[in-house]
């Protein structure tokens, strides 16, 4: 069975509410179809039912199964201005700003989570990253413990030598431009759990990346990845995770025993943790397109998931990360 497979029949066995913002978008309209038709998840829709109901025919879709929300016509919408007032007032937000915000399909999405009416969210077929991301920032928070929302890459590649039978979590490849030491820790402590979660990875084994391997290189940016090993370590004592390594060593045994001999995760590592942004975007685009690996999205951090899409994306995308969603949802906490 293939990793999507799995995905899917994970998702099967435990179905979630998952809320879809862009409700009257052609390809989300198609993807909600077959997430209902497959049982993968249970799809609502956010918009105007007469818009959907439009877009629907013309995509020639049928709508069985699928939910449908209008946060023009909800009798939630006070409800969840009311919650947004509150979470947001301190930082200067009025009740009437409140009411106008949650009128926004995005906003009334992500509260939808937030108030455990949906179990996750995926937007993005229209929206930006941070379109999304910052209502779910504001709104959701991250999870208790961690202090930054972050992305992993699933990558499955066809040679199942790779990394854990072919997949390999790539992190981060999407959010945080320039991480700190203390982010880039907590980037480590959630890739890892998403290793599990997500890719079935029990024991993941974490290296932090840079172009030195155990002090083969002094300058400042080594030092900042050595100072997130020392504090991932004091965060998940018990985790298997090592740096700084160079590529090789994290994932090539030959090199690992000349480099970094004694290391966990030396020569086997499964997660790999980018030193910024550049790199890990760089890192992941590589492996897709000329180490032939499906590259899967998702978001890390947030006490309940929300996941963003390429604008570029296809109906299968919206389905595959609706599933892995529906994934993180079964790991996720309910709001206090
Ligand atoms: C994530 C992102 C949207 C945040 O944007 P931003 O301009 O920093 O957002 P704001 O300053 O308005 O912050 C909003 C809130 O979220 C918080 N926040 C911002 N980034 C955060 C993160 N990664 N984790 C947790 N909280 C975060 C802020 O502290 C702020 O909280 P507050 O309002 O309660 O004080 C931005 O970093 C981004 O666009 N990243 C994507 C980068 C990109 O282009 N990637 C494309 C690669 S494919």
């Amino acid at each position: 069975m293939s990793f999507k497979e799995r995905v899917f029949e994970k998702a099967r066995q435990n179905v979630r509410t998952i809320v879809l913002p862009e409700g009257d978008e052609r390809r989300t309209i198609l993807a909600a179809q077959q997430l209902a038709a497959e049982g993968i998840a249970r799809p609502v829709l956010i918009g105007d039912p007469s818009s959907i109901a439009d877009a629907a025919g013309k995509a020639g879709a049928s709508l069985t199964g699928v939910g449908i929300v209008d946060p023009a016509d909800s009798p939630k919408r006070e409800e969840y201005a009311g919650v947004l007032y509150e979470l947001r007032k301190a930082k200067g937000m009025s009740e009437e700003e409140a009411g106008r915000l949650i009128a926004d399909p995005m906003y009334f999405g992500v509260m939808m989570v937030r108030q455990g009416d949906g179990d996750g969210l995926v937007s993005g077929a229209v929206h930006t990253t941070g379109d999304m991301l910052r209502p779910a920032l504001k709104i959701i928070k991250t999870r208790p413990g961690i202090k930054v929302v972050s992305s992993s890459l699933l990558m499955d590649f066809q040679d199942k030598e790779i990394g854990h039978d072919g997949l390999m979590v790539f992190s981060d490849c999407v959010v945080i431009p320039c991480p700190s030491d203390e982010e880039l820790a907590h980037i480590a402590i959630s890739a890892a759990d998403t290793a599990r979660t997500l890719c079935g990875i029990e024991d993941p084994k974490v290296a932090l990346l840079s172009f030195s391997t155990k002090g083969s290189a002094e300058h400042e940016l080594v030092s900042k990845v050595r100072s997130a090993v020392r504090i991932a370590r004091s965060l998940d004592p018990a985790l298997a995770l090592d740096g700084e390594l160079q590529l090789d060593a994290a994932i090539v045994p030959e090199v690992a025993a000349l480099k970094a001999g004694g290391s966990p995760v030396a020569g086997k590592a499964n997660v790999l943790i980018f030193p910024d942004l550049q790199s890990g975007n760089i890192g992941y685009k590589i492996a897709q397109r000329m180490g032939h690996a499906q590259a899967y999205a998702v978001l890390q951090g947030l006490a309940r998931p929300c996941n963003d899409l390429s604008r570029g994306c296809s109906v299968g995308d919206i389905v595959m990360t609706a599933a892995l969603t529906a994934l993180q949802a079964a790991g996720s906490i309910k709001q206090p």
